[in-house]
């Protein structure tokens, strides 16, 4: 049974669903939703583990159900740096082997912030200046990181930050190591990230966490203080922002 609980001043849905397969399905079919209801999608999407049910389901409904990313653009929240795009292990990688290549999107309708420019602050303004010309972004997927990041925005990010070159906590570097050898060392220092006031001014906010590594820091970004030390709470002033969390990654919350 999916359970639909409603939070902050009837602002931010939650939506607790029975099992992590149950809310990847839940967000993917979101997504579906909303690329089917939009004559021109702009969607704003991310990486990580959580995020590959999710791709994973949607390239099962572009196969199944015909869903069609053809008039999609796409703008990816984060790229580690220095790394090249055709790195195996850069995201601009895992974009394309969970998704890309799977379903009917032009290339060039996609895009990544640029882990090899040799003008970094140059391409965060180039990228928030695309995201302007697309129209600004419809649907923002996004997950969580154990620092509390959403993108790469590490504690602390203020609010109204926009794309630009970040340090990497050693939290954030041990959490994604599995990519690189397993030796967190190797994790890039860097990162090209979407501000939180870039994400913030997303239409609409979908955030997925499971598993019960995300408990404790999925409580303090739903119920604890509002702060620049944790960046997925700024979600809670988002005027339409859904969360969808499986039983783990809800067991800490008052209302669970
Ligand atoms: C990376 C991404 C984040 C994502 C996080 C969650 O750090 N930059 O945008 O939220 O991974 O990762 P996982 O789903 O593997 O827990």
């Amino acid at each position: 049974m999916m359970r639909h609980v409603t939070i902050e001043q009837g602002r931010m849905e939650i939506i607790l669903a029975p099992d992590a397969a149950s809310a990847c399905c839940e967000a993917a079919a979101r997504i579906a939703a909303h690329v089917r209801a939009t004559p021109e999608p702009v969607l704003g999407l991310a990486t990580g583990r959580t995020m590959e049910a999710i791709y994973r389901a949607l390239v099962g409904l572009h196969r199944d159900e015909g869903l069609s990313f053809a008039r999609c653009r796409t703008f990816n929240l984060d790229e580690y740096h220095p790394i090249a795009p055709d790195d195996p292990r850069s995201y601009h990688a895992y974009m394309r082997a969970a998704l890309f290549r799977h379903v009917d999107i032009a290339p060039e309708r996609t895009r990544l912030p640029d882990g090899a420019a040799a003008d970094p602050a140059g391409e965060c303004r180039a990228y928030e200046e695309a995201i302007r010309a697309a129209g600004g972004i419809g649907l923002q997927l996004l997950g969580i990181g154990l620092t509390g990041h959403i993108g790469f925005n590490e504690p602390p990010s203020d609010f109204a930050s926009r794309t630009r070159l970040v340090e990497l906590d050693e939290t954030t570097r041990r959490q994604n190591a599995d990519l690189f050898d397993n030796r967190w060392q190797n994790v890039p220092r860097q990162a090209l990230t979407m501000g939180v006031g870039t994400i913030m001014e997303a239409r609409r906010l979908l955030l997925v966490a499971t598993g019960a590594a995300k408990a404790r820091i999925v409580r303090d970004a739903l119920e604890g203080p509002v702060t620049p030390m944790v960046s997925a709470s700024a979600l809670r002033l988002h005027p339409a922002c859904t969360v969808v969390l499986d039983p783990e990654a809800a067991e800490l919350l008052d209302l669970a």
